[in-house]
């Protein structure tokens, strides 16, 4: 099924990316083009157009070695709206279970015709693993603490949406920096983007060496909230940490916790960003996660749109890479 606002849709010029693996390897071009593509589907949603029909024939498969709520059902809804078929692989259930490999399993599931995979894991490189033993196209859903290029993308389409342009704006990620790949694949899209990036934290949080990304470091929240457009408070990663990083969580919560207090002292239209889940009462009070800076329902709803962009992104490559090979093309 091909509807007239599919034909009026083409690939942005310089899209050739096949796979989506991180930030760390798009330009600021690129990740323009995703955002700007992820606008034209929130646009077409508005009026109404929630079914499209670009990946119509074509099979998505969501694999998923981690537990997840918003990105595994962002993408499957996602990959539907495109008019995908979509699979859903539950490793838990799996013969995993049985000692096949990783790789095995997605050669397997290559094997029913499916032609893109969205993957989580564990191990860092998991997903970059993939490109090189299959010909779907590979997207990053999350990999161990490496990056998260979705969850990336949606907060920057988020503060986009809010803010405008993101150059010269002061983002400040707030938390567990050592474990997070939503704070990497963050800090390398809004670096690219203009942005000035200030990571925040308790010392056992922070890696060592951060600045070499370009960002500033501080240990001390109420030292940074004034100069603070956005703030993206980063989960506690309990099932990351093998050893205790802070004193207790009462500690963590009274130090970096965002509360009414540091709400009234930041600047007037500070906007409150937070991948989820969250954790109530230790990253950030209830009042303000509900409150009127908070955008980490909008996130969510963003993050469908990004989803759409990157299928639809990668899809059109392939096309793109068929029809050449079809032409006997270089
Ligand atoms: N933010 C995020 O990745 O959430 P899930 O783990 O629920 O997918």
């Amino acid at each position: 099924m091909t509807t007239s606002l599919d034909k009026e849709m083409s690939t942005p010029r310089g899209w050739t990316k096949r796979h989506l693996l991180g930030l760390q390897q798009l330009d600021a071009d690129e990740i323009t083009a995703i955002l700007d593509q992820a606008a034209e589907f929130k646009r077409l949603a508005a009026e109404g157009e929630t079914k499209l029909g670009a990946l119509s024939g074509t099979y998505v498969g969501n694999l998923f070695f981690e537990p997840s709520t918003r990105t595994k059902t962002s993408f499957n809804l996602a990959a539907k709206r495109l008019s995908a078929d979509t699979i859903d692989f539950t490793a838990a259930a799996s013969s995993l279970s049985k000692g096949e490999s990783f790789v095995d399993t997605a050669r397997n599931i290559e094997a029913m015709g499916v032609s893109m995979m969205v993957v989580r894991h564990s191990s860092p490189g998991a997903p970059q693993l993939l490109t090189q033993h299959l010909n779907a196209s590979i997207l990053n859903a999350g990999d161990g603490t490496h990056e998260h290029p979705t969850q990336a993308l949606l907060d920057i389409f988020t503060i986009r949406e809010h803010r405008g342009d993101l150059k010269g704006k002061t983002v400040a990620l707030v938390g567990d920096i050592l474990h997070s790949r939503v704070a990497r694949s963050n800090i390398w899209g809004l670096k690219k983007l203009g942005a000035r990036v200030i990571v925040c934290g308790p010392a056992t949080l922070i890696p060592e060496q951060v600045e070499k990304l370009g960002v500033e470091v501080s240990h001390n929240l109420d030292d940074i909230l004034s100069e603070t457009d956005c703030i993206n408070l980063l989960r506690i990663q309990f099932e990351r940490q093998r050893s205790a990083f802070f004193p207790s969580i009462r500690e963590y919560a009274h130090l970096f916790g965002m509360n009414g207090s540091r709400i009234r002292r930041a600047k007037k239209d500070i906007l409150v960003l937070a991948p989820g889940p969250i954790n109530r009462g230790v990253e950030i009070t209830p009042a303000v996660a509900d409150g009127p800076h908070s955008v980490i329902i909008d996130q969510v709803t963003n993050g469908l749109m990004i989803r759409m962009a990157c299928l639809y992104l990668l899809h059109q490559t392939s096309q793109n890479v068929l029809q050449v090979a079809a032409q006997g093309g270089s």
